[in-house]
Formats: structure tokens, sequence, C-alpha cells
């Protein structure tokens, strides 16, 4: 089915300082954390909270890691970033696939095939993030959904100047107008401090900022309706 897509953001505002493509930045492999292991224990809580261990999951905008609870393990955990070698490194992936989404757009899963998706510090890069969460509805099972997570960094010339102009508040909101644009209901909004782990967390320091969007595909065409 060929979704419809409508337009949220500006040309500018699509606009990033390093316009080269975005394989060539993430040819080499990067086998380090982007976000701190605070960020990382809240996210997989969230995940060990909301995933029913016989999802169908989509680890979108993946890496070498998933941040999945290791305890569970789910029908089918489905890969997709721009780097093979990390991809093939991710021990929660069953399978993966790589593809520009600053590209091609169309996701090659079958519609309502996918009971949650996950997307870590990947949105910030998205150049065309109306199609993609155009696409992550129709691929979403009905009372499926999608968990959007992020902190307050970025590669910088990789991101879009929606995102580089913005802070924490304007991104959460930002990504909740696209999804509604485009047919999902009001996403639940998380905003949370985290303690950095150890002695210093004693000592109040604080680890990576920790916030989510999490969307969820009504049960009955009818409910999506009424929410627009
Ligand atoms: C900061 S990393 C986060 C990776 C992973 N989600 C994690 O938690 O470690 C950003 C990821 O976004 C993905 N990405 C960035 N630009 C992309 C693009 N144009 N198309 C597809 N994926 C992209 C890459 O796979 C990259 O690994």
């Amino acid at each position: 089915m060929r979704v419809m897509v409508v337009p949220v953001l500006g040309d500018q505002e699509r606009f990033k300082l390093d316009r080269s493509d975005d394989a060539l930045f993430y040819a080499e492999p990067r086998f380090v954390h982007h976000l701190d292991g605070a960020f990382r224990a809240r996210l997989t809580a969230l995940y060990r909270q909301r995933i029913p261990p016989c999802a169908v999951v989509l680890d979108l905008m993946s890496s070498w890691v998933s941040h999945l609870p290791e305890d569970v393990a789910y029908e089918r955990v489905i890969g997709h970033g721009l780097n093979k070698q990390e991809l093939a490194t991710n021990p929660r992936l069953d399978q993966h696939w790589i593809q520009n989404l600053n590209i091609e757009q169309q996701l090659p899963l079958a519609d309502a095939s996918v009971d949650v998706t996950l997307m870590v510090a990947g949105w910030q890069y998205l150049q065309q993030p109306e199609a993609i969460a155009a696409e992550l509805l129709r691929i979403t099972r009905p009372g499926g959904e999608v968990i959007i997570a992020f902190s307050n960094r970025m590669f910088f010339q990789k991101a879009p100047q929606i995102w580089t102009d913005g802070g924490d508040r304007e991104h959460l909101d930002y990504i909740a107008k696209v999804l509604v644009a485009q047919g999902w209901p009001p996403p639940t909004i998380m905003a949370e401090s985290t303690s950095a782990p150890g002695p210093m967390g004693w000592l109040g320091a604080k680890g990576d900022p920790f916030f989510a969007v999490i969307a969820s595909r009504p049960l009955k065409p009818a409910d999506r309706l009424q929410t627009r």
C-alpha cells in the first residue's frame, strides 16, 4: 500500500551542513556507545515495560546494540541501519538491511507486520521524517507502537536545521507534530533527567537526559479517525 504523506517541514528546515551521502559518514563502523550508561539503563527499563516477549520488533536506525533487555526473547528482531559491520555484530538482530532513509523512505516491510519499532538517536538525522512516520503507521500492527528515544547530543553537521535550531522541548513537540500529521494519535511524551552511574551519581552528577516519544496505532481504523 502506498501511503499519503502530509508535509510538515519546509526546505530550509531539511537543510544540513554536510550534504554528502550519509552512507559515506557511516562507512566505517563505530563500536562505541552514543549514549551513556544511565540513559541506556532507562531505555532498557522502558523496553522491558512496554514490549511484550511475543513482539516482532523493528530497530530502525540501529547499530551494534539495540538496548533490549538481554533476558527477553522476542518473536523476531529486525534491524536497519547504514553500517553493515555494526548490524552484523548486533547480537539481538535476527535479520537486517541497509537503507539510506534520506534517499529512499519506503520500508521493505509488509503492512501491519511489526509490533514495536524502536528508533534511538536516529530521528534527529531524518530529512524526510513525514514519509518515515507515514511508513511506520503502515507497517505497525493495530495496537502496536513506535518508541522514539533521544538525548541532547548529535552529529551536528548531519542533523537537519529543524533539529539543530531547536532545544529539547522543541524536539519533542516536532516529532509529535510530524507523527500526528501522518495520522498517528497524539503520542506520550517523556522527559526525564538521569543520574550518572556510580559515586558521581551519588554526589548528584547527572547522566544524559532521557527523552522519548511513544505513539500507539489504534486498534480499529474508526479509533484513528476519531483522534484526528
Ligand atoms: C547516533 S547513531 C545511533 C545508533 C543506534 N540506534 C544506537 O542506539 O546506538 C545514528 C544511527 O542512525 C542511522 N542513520 C543516520 N543517518 C541515516 C540515514 N540517512 N539513513 C538511515 N540510517 C541513518 C545510522 O545507522 C546510525 O547508526
